[in-house]
């Protein structure tokens, strides 16, 4: 039997974090590209042996999350609580296995936060000086750039950011903006001076230097060198109060700028892991000198933030750098960037409404690499991948194989058919490894399905269904079998990292533990399988149309304008008499449900008709609707509503209309479908 060497086994302690999310806001699948990236590679060390931890936190605090709190009526810390159940659920169904999800708004936090900032300033980092802003005279508070609104002074569009132009890309500061409006209440603002806190970051330029070396790749490496030759400024560190964060010891009316406390966020979680964990001890991973490895994966728009303040911050406080800092490109779909209008912006809980969360794990896997490059998920090519892939190449080995293996008892062949295959498949682990730990993961990819190509090809030339047919052979055919599995085995030991639930699931069929990169060189030989069911089924492009469409959130509409010509509650002329009274199991007979409407289209020679496709979970049903005067059909699509899914399907000139939209109103343009609360979702029972 083949024993070659596995590489980075099981010496190795590593630490890695992925880029802290923002307690504000829903996972999208341009965050999941990220945590997926990371969870493979901290599930791959896992795999081979190594000591891995993987942790990260909400990112809680700022002005945004301040302003979003008091929008909903509730305190920031109501509003940080519910991302973190909802963040932690999209990550649980993606299958992102943190050790730690912690919050930046923890003790540990606060007292590292402290440290640094104490020790910046024990050591004469700290410059302190007045500046002039934009000031809010309503709200009584400082305005972020990007809650100043007015027209760009180079071109001078409407409607611009304080910080750049979306339409002449120029950038400049809120205070050359002409006519600037607070974006939080309308008023004008005024310049006002304040005192704040500068890191001088200045002070650590060889520092930086030196760390740039080692830790970041060469292409990270030459944007950021362009940075240090133009020359260091000094990072602003405070905010003014009102501001939700940690305030600055001594300081009253001074907060900690949120990107101050947000890399602290990965010492802090993995400092509350440690104290649940018997044995890890942060020290051994955080003081200066640890041979442990600390990698951060992040996205290209901070990598400021990481490779220069945050090694800046750890060294000023004694602690150790970053092994490498990982950053990866944007996601965008279909070649253009994540859009609301086109239900491209698909959040994560949406996805997993829709389709099964690995298709998506193996299609990032599939084509990413360690650059900085945008990521682009086309989506037909996703579902054409998935399918020829995963369906068609690397699953359908053990549906060919478990069949026959079964029919024979169960049992594994005791001997290898071919030892010479079974060895490619072994020797290829190092490539793959290699490949898994320079984060190539379409190069592993790759490699893994041209192994996947060999072991069908196996099986097709030896057709053990033929030689299933006669006594003679039926041996034989059980030794080619179990030779497919054992080769399945592997590519599945290969896979895992990727997509950790449909492993478990091989292993539940295999009958074994869970698998580790060491069992590569041990095959299944004599070995009682358990029952085997059907792994994983083909994306169809329907389900992919289905999420678009419910990720489509439509432009403000129109129509809201006229909701403010409310209907006077004396004037009864205008409202309808209610009909006569009926019992509990009348009602209960109709089946009224929560909608989506996948598409609407004008019908050809019906003037008040438009016909819908509506997604009810289970189900779709096409339903000719009457509101053709009140509704352009591209304002319907994505929306949900309300239908009634049990009336008996009517045939109509134009085809079978398969139940009833609810709408209110007297008709014409004065008619309103009905619109179901954020989080219902179709098939929902209404009652
Ligand atoms: O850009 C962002 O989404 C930030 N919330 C990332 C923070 S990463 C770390 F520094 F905390
Ligand atoms: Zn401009």
């Amino acid at each position: 039997m083949s024993q070659q060497k596995i590489p980075s086994n099981g010496n190795r302690r590593i630490l890695i974090t992925s880029a802290l999310p923002y307690a504000n806001g829903p996972i999208h699948i341009g965050h999941m590209l990220e945590y997926v990236q990371t969870d493979i590679w901290s599930r791959f060390q896992k795999l081979v042996g190594n000591e891995c931890y993987y942790v990260c936190a909400d990112d809680t605090h700022g002005t945004p999350i301040m302003l979003s709190a008091q929008k909903q009526n509730i305190t920031p810390e109501e509003l940080i609580a519910k991302s973190h159940a909802d963040h932690q659920k999209d990550f649980d169904g993606f299958n992102v296995q943190f050790d730690n999800f912690h919050s930046t708004h923890s003790p540990e936090n606060k007292f590292f936060t402290e440290q640094v900032y104490n020790q910046l300033l024990a050591k004469g980092h700290i410059a302190k000086r007045t500046i002039n802003q934009l000031y809010d005279p309503e709200k009584n508070m400082f305005l972020p750039d990007r809650f100043v609104k007015g027209e760009c002074p180079k071109c001078g569009s409407a409607d611009q950011y304080g910080d750049n132009c979306d339409v002449c890309s120029a950038t400049y500061s809120p205070v050359e903006l002409k006519n600037p409006k607070s974006a939080v209440s309308g008023s004008t603002p005024i310049l006002k001076d304040s005192e704040h806190f500068f890191v001088k970051l200045q002070d650590f330029e060889s520092m930086l230097k030196q760390w740039l070396l080692t830790g970041v790749s060469q292409q990270i490496a030459n944007k950021l060198n362009e940075w240090l030759e133009v020359g260091l400024q000094e990072w602003d560190i405070s905010r003014d109060a009102p501001y939700f964060g940690y305030q600055i010891p001594n300081e009253p009316n001074k907060f900690f700028y949120v990107w101050l406390d947000a890399p602290i966020g990965y010492m802090a979680s993995f400092k509350n892991l440690c104290d649940k964990t018997p044995g890890l001890e942060f020290d051994d991973f955080w003081n200066k000198g640890s041979d442990a490895e600390l990698y951060h994966f992040i996205g290209k728009d901070i990598i400021n933030f990481h490779c220069l303040f945050w090694p800046a911050c750890l060294s000023a406080a004694d602690y150790r750098t970053p092994t490498q800092v990982f950053a990866h490109g944007f996601l965008t779909v279909n070649g253009t960037k994540m859009s609301k209008s086109k239900g491209t912006f698909i959040k994560a809980s949406t996805y997993l409404n829709h389709l099964n969360p690995e298709y998506l794990r193996y299609y990032f896997a599939a084509k990413l690499s360690n650059k900085v490059d945008d990521f682009d998920l086309n989506l037909e090519d996703f579902v054409q991948r998935v399918n020829s892939d995963l369906v068609n190449k690397y699953v359908n080995i053990a549906s060919r194989c478990a069949k026959l293996v079964q029919k024979s008892g169960g049992e594994m062949h005791a001997e290898i058919d071919q030892p010479e295959l079974l060895k490619q498949f072994q020797d290829t682990a190092e490539e793959i490894s290699l490949n898994y730990e320079n984060r190539e993961y379409s190069k592993a990819t790759k490699a893994i399905m041209l192994l996947a190509d060999k072991a069908n090809t196996y099986i097709d030339e030896k057709a053990p269904w033929t030689l299933a047919k006669s006594e003679d052979t039926a041996d034989e055919a059980l030794k080619v079998c179990s030779m497919g599995i054992n080769l399945f085995r592997i590519l599945s030991i290969y896979l895992k990292p990727v997509l950790p639930a449909l492993v478990s699931n091989v292993e539940a069929f295999l009958n074994t533990a869970p698998l580790s990169w060491q069992d590569i060189n041990q095959p299944l030989l004599a070995h009682q399988l358990n029952k085997f069911k059907p792994l994983m089924k083909r994306v169809d492009i329907k389900q992919v149309e289905v999420m678009v469409a419910s990720s489509v959130e439509a432009a403000p509409s129109k129509k809201k304008n006229k909701a403010s010509k409310e209907v006077k509650k004396n004037d009864l002329s205008k409202v309808e008499p209610i009909k006569p009274e009926i019992q509990f199991e009348d009602f209960d007979k109709i089946d009224l449900r929560l909608a989506r409407i996948v598409s609407a289209e004008h019908v050809e020679g019906a003037d008040k008709l438009l016909r819908l496709k509506l997604d009810i979970g289970a189900d779709e049903k096409q339903v000719f609707a009457g509101i053709k005067s009140a509704y352009a059909p591209e304002d319907l699509v994505g929306r949900l509503t309300v239908m009634v899914a049990n009336l008996a399907p009517r045939k109509m000139r134009f085809g079978l209309s398969e139940g009833m939209v609810l709408a209110a109103g007297p008709g014409g343009s004065d008619l309103w479908i009905l619109n179901p609360d954020e989080g219902s979702k179709p098939g929902m029972r209404v009652k």
